[in-house]
C-alpha cells in the first residue's frame, strides 16, 4: 500500500534512532508466504539505509526475521526471496503472542493484516447464533471479541517490549472498520463477515450442517475501529504512539473478488469444522447474498479502513 509505505519512510527518516551498531534487525510478525512482506521489508531497509547514509554512518548489516505460525509455508517464502535483497533472512515459526526472539534484538518490528486474528473465540461469542441475534446478546458478543483483541494485543506488545531495542520503531497495519457506515449504501469487511455467518446459518437451516456445530463455532477475528485500537495501544507502558493514520481500502474488490479472498482465508477452517462437502455451497450462498445486497454493487462503497500505527519503544 503506497500510503502506508510513505508513512513508514517518513517515520524512519524523522524518528528512528540510529547507532554505530554493525547490525540492524527487522522482524515481520505474520509474514505469510512473503508476497506482501518482501516489498515491505525492502521499503523499511532502504529507508534505514538512507538514514545511515545521510548521517554519514557506516551502513549496518541487515537481518530480517520472518515470523508466522508453524504451519505457514516457509518453503514457499524462502524459495521466492528476492534475489537482489540486501538482507539475510531467517524464519521464526511460532505464535507472536509469545516470546520468539532474543531480548533487545529487534530494531524495527512490522506486522500487517495479522493482529486482528484472535488467539481464541471468546466464550460469550462462542455460539455463532449469539452474534447473529440482535439486542444484548449481540452486544455481549461484540464486547467479548473486543476484550479478546485487547488481551491479544497486550500480550503481543509485552513480548515485543522485551525483544525490541530501546527507541526501536514498530509499524502495525490493522484492517478495521469506521465508527459508522450506512449499511444500505456502504459496506465494510465486517459486512462480508456478517454475510458469511448468515450463509453458515442458512446451511444449518437447509440441514446441510448441524446447528450443534454452530453452537461451538464463530469467526476468530475482530475488525476494530481506529478508536478501539488507539484505546488499547494507549494502555501500553512500553510503547508510545508516534502516529496513527486511517487509510481507505484501495483494493476495490468486486463480488467475485470478495468471495475468492474470504474463501482463501476460511477454506481450511470450514473444511475442518464442517466438512469439505459444505464449502462450495457455503461460498455459493455468500456470493448470492453479496450479489443481492445493493451496497456491494459498487466497490467504491467499501468503507473498510487500514489503521496504520507507528509505535516507539520507550527508553527506560
Ligand atoms: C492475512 S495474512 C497477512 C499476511 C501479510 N502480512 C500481508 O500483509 O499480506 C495473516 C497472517 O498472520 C498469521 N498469523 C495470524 N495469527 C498469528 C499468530 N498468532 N502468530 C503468528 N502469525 C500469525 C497468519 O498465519 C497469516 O499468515
Amino acid at each position: 500500500m503506497e500510503a502506508a509505505k510513505a508513512i513508514i519512510e517518513e517515520e524512519i527518516t524523522t524518528k528512528l534512532e540510529i547507532s554505530t551498531n554493525n547490525s540492524f534487525c527487522v522482524a515481520d510478525f505474520g509474514c505469510s508466504t512473503g508476497n506482501n512482506s518482501f516489498p515491505a521489508m525492502h521499503t523499511i531497509i532502504e529507508s534505514v539505509k538512507g538514514k545511515y547514509e545521510s548521517s554519514g554512518l557506516k551502513t549496518p548489516e541487515f537481518y530480517v526475521w520472518f515470523n508466522d505460525v508453524i504451519s505457514n509455508d516457509f518453503n514457499t517464502l524462502f524459495s521466492s526471496l528476492p534475489p537482489d535483497r540486501s538482507y539475510k533472512a531467517a524464519a521464526v515459526a511460532g505464535d507472536f503472542h509469545g516470546r520468539l526472539l532474543p531480548p533487545s534484538s529487534v530494531h524495527f518490528a512490522y506486522s500487517s493484516c495479522s493482529l486482528h486474528w484472535l488467539t481464541e473465540v471468546p466464550k460469550a461469542a462462542e455460539c455463532l447464533m449469539s452474534v447473529w441475534h440482535g439486542g444484548e446478546e449481540r452486544e455481549d458478543a461484540y464486547d467479548a471479541y473486543l476484550r479478546q483483541l485487547e488481551r491479544d494485543l497486550e500480550s503481543f506488545l509485552k513480548c515485543r517490549a522485551v525483544e525490541m531495542v530501546e527507541g526501536g520503531l514498530m509499524a502495525l497495519l490493522i484492517p478495521g472498520v469506521p465508527e459508522f457506515w450506512d449499511p444500505q449504501k456502504e459496506y465494510t469487511v465486517g459486512s462480508v463477515v456478517e454475510l458469511i455467518r448468515s450463509s453458515l446459518l442458512d446451511m444449518a437451516k437447509k440441514g446441510r450442517l448441524s446447528y450443534a456445530k454452530l453452537e461451538t463455532f464463530n469467526i476468530p477475528y475482530h475488525f476494530p475501529t481506529p478508536k478501539e485500537v488507539r484505546a488499547i495501544l494507549e494502555k501500553s507502558n512500553s510503547f508510545n504512539i508516534e502516529r496513527m493514520d486511517i487509510l481507505k481500502n484501495g483494493t476495490f474488490l468486486n463480488v467475485d473478488g470478495h468471495v475468492a479472498c474470504f474463501r482463501a482465508v476460511h477454506q481450511n477452517m470450514f473444511t475442518l469444522k464442517f466438512g469439505a462437502e459444505t464449502v462450495d455451497e457455503t461460498f455459493d450462498l455468500l456470493k448470492k447474498k453479496l450479489q443481492s445486497s445493493p451496497a456491494f454493487t459498487n466497490p467504491l462503497n467499501d468503507r473498510t479502513v487500514f489503521i496504520v500505527a507507528i509505535l516507539k519503544h520507550k527508553h527506560v
